[in-house]
């Protein structure tokens, strides 16, 4: 998704923004810019990567600049469609993300007013509205231009001598970052974190000022107060660390994060953190992508353990849905904090009288402002598009609710609590042993097709198995119920395509048993991730994973980390730039 990113101070503007524009990299981009007040407003954007657009670039003195990385929606990656856009002056500068969705109504509007365009994006109206509105306040033109426009925006804007920033959002994310004598504005914190740990959000309709000793920020022209945050990472935290790729890295931060996770829970007792689950109807769970697979096994764990009714609904097709919800407890579920389609299900669930719990990685996200009330979790920054270590604490945050509401089976409690503290090393188990998965992955690496099943728990492990293959290795892959393959599925099984099967030593033990039978019969490969000393699987299955025994309810965490391991090896093998997947944003801002 589109990055923004500006900055204003006592430095050179240019190597700020080309650094914070690097640390963007991570939402997925095509191309790339930057505009500096050089005497004069001064343009330099290409569809090239960061890096190779900051070689081809003069050195620029000036102290105020705005950057942007350009995720296509509105016309392809090229040099006319990239980011900053300007008036027909050349005077005003901005950098967008989001969509405009009433800008060709706009644009004939302003063409017939002798206004000229260059680029097919949606973006290059706004410098021209606040060009239409300019009669010397920045401010007061860019609320006005705001007015004409429907959709999304976050938005920074630069006119030629004022030394300021405007910056305005809608529905996508912006932060402002706070230092001494310089002040920051970015789509997420991460990228100015080697610069200042102090953050303050711009809400939706809200105008900001932001100069190098002032940020000031306005809702329908009040005055309003300016809250700062402190972010609990840091700048290290978001490096590689010897790493080849940030997805290996968060992988093995998994322990790490299991730790943290619980030391932050067990300590918190609080009514701020503590979300009664019992009493409540039925529970809703709303989340996309890698974080709907977390809300299901979330669903298995409060069902199992509390006997507490859960619906999990993709949050983009919740939004289709018309019935009234009423005094639902929902649970919005979404590292970022940030994915619109999420967002919009939150604002729908309150505005229909239902309570909102964000369950999310990022502090201050707009999901936190939304929601009734947040829990964190704490997987320090993920920084590779494949999540991995956040979708980790999502479930210690489903694990550690359910356990610690267990009123009646206190030896079941009990049990599960220290279940939970063995986590991390067993976790630590499986990264020991990435050698077997290592040689797994080859193998895999030569197919086109993989379907990966599980039942229960395991379900969506299969679906997270299967999200992880196909977006870092590019080999089509599906996630099944054990159960479903054999109604449709079973057409497309033979040597060619393997199955990975997730066993787990639960009632659903003899069942997939059956199914890997029925699966070897007809002549697929069979890769199975299961406990170390089961031999009738082992007997069965063509290539084993084996990971260490844990109580099944906690058993996703152990299969999910070796199926990210196996989808990490299988696109090394095959050459993908793992981190950041072609297509792939981290946060996708944009319904
Ligand atoms: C897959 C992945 C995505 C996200 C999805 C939701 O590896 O990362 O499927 O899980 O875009 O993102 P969040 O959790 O930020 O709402």
């Amino acid at each position: 998704m589109c990055g923004i990113v500006g900055y204003v101070g006592e430095k050179k503007a240019q190597p700020i923004l080309l650094s914070c524009l690097k640390k963007l990299e991570y939402r997925g981009y095509d191309s790339c810019g930057i505009a500096v007040d050089n005497g004069g407003i001064v343009v330099y954007k290409d569809a090239l990567r960061v890096e190779a657009m900051a070689k081809s670039l003069p050195r620029l003195t000036g102290k105020i600049g705005i950057g942007h990385t350009r995720w296509a929606t509105h016309g392809g990656p090229s040099k006319i469609n990239a980011h900053p856009h300007v008036d027909c002056s050349g005077n005003i500068a901005v950098v967008h993300n989001g969509v405009i969705t009433n800008y060709s109504e706009l644009r004939r509007e302003l063409a017939k007013e002798g206004h000229k365009f260059t680029s097919e994006t949606d973006t290059e109206v706004i410098p021209h509205l606040i060009e239409r509105y300019y009669q010397g306040n920045l401010e007061a033109a860019v609320e006005k231009a705001l007015t004409k426009v429907a959709g999304s925006y976050a938005i920074a804007v630069l006119r030629s001598g004022e030394a300021k920033m405007v910056v305005a959002k809608k529905d996508s994310p912006l932060v402002i970052g706070i230092g001494d004598g310089e002040n920051y504005v970015a789509s997420d914190v991460s990228a100015f974190l080697d610069y200042t740990d102090r953050a303050v959000y711009i809400e939706d309709g809200q105008i900001g000022v932001i100069t190098k000793d002032c940020v000031k920020i306005a809702d329908d022209g009040n005055k309003v107060a300016v809250k700062e945050y402190k972010i609990l990472w840091n700048a290290e935290e978001a490096q590689k660390s010897g790493y080849e790729h940030f997805m290996l890295k968060e992988i093995h931060e998994q322990p790490k994060v299991i730790r943290n996770t619980l030391a932050e829970y067990m300590r918190i007792t609080d009514e701020s953190n503590d979300v009664k689950l019992a009493g409540n109807g039925p529970i809703l769970m709303l989340a996309c992508g890698t974080s709907y697979h977390a809300a299901l096994v979330g669903k298995y764990v409060f069902e199992d353990l509390l006997s507490v009714p859960v619906r999990v609904e993709i949050a983009s097709e919740f939004n289709q849905q018309r019935y009234i919800l009423g005094k639902t407890l929902a649970f919005a579920v979404t590292q970022s904090g940030e994915t619109a389609d999420t967002l919009k299900a939150m604002k729908r669930v309150k505005g229909e009288g239902g309570r909102v719990v964000a369950v999310t990685n990022v502090v201050g996200s707009t999901s936190t402002r939304i929601a009734n009330q947040t829990t964190y979790t704490r997987a320090g920054p993920e920084i590779s598009v494949a999540a991995t270590k956040t979708f980790t604490a999502q479930l210690m945050v489903f694990y550690w609710l359910a356990i610690s509401q267990i009123k009646e089976d206190m030896r079941r409690r009990a049990g599960l609590l220290s279940e939970l503290r063995s986590l991390p090393s067993k976790v630590q188990q499986v990264l020991d042993d990435e050698t077997t998965i290592k040689e797994h992955a080859k193998y895999l690496s030569k197919f086109e097709n993989v379907f990966f099943i599980g039942r229960g728990v395991n379900y969506p492990v299969a679906l997270e198995g299967a999200l992880k293959l196909k977006e870092v290795s590019y080999i089509h892959a599906e996630g099944y119920a054990a159960g479903e393959i054999k109604h449709g599925p079973f057409a497309l099984l033979g040597s060619e395509t393997p199955v990975i099967a997730v066993v787990s030593r639960d009632n659903t033990y003899e069942s997939m048993l059956t199914s890997i039978k029925e699966i070897k019969a007809r002549k697929s490969p069979v890769i199975a991730v299961s406990e170390s000393e089961d031999h009738d699987v082992e007997d069965l299955a063509d290539l084993l994973i084996t990971v260490p025994h844990v109580d099944p309810i906690l058993s996703p965490i152990i299969n999910t980390v070796s199926l990210q391991l196996l989808a990490y090896y299988t696109a090394l093998e095959k050459g993908c730039p793992i981190d950041f997947p072609r297509n792939l944003a981290k946060s996708v801002t944009v319904e």
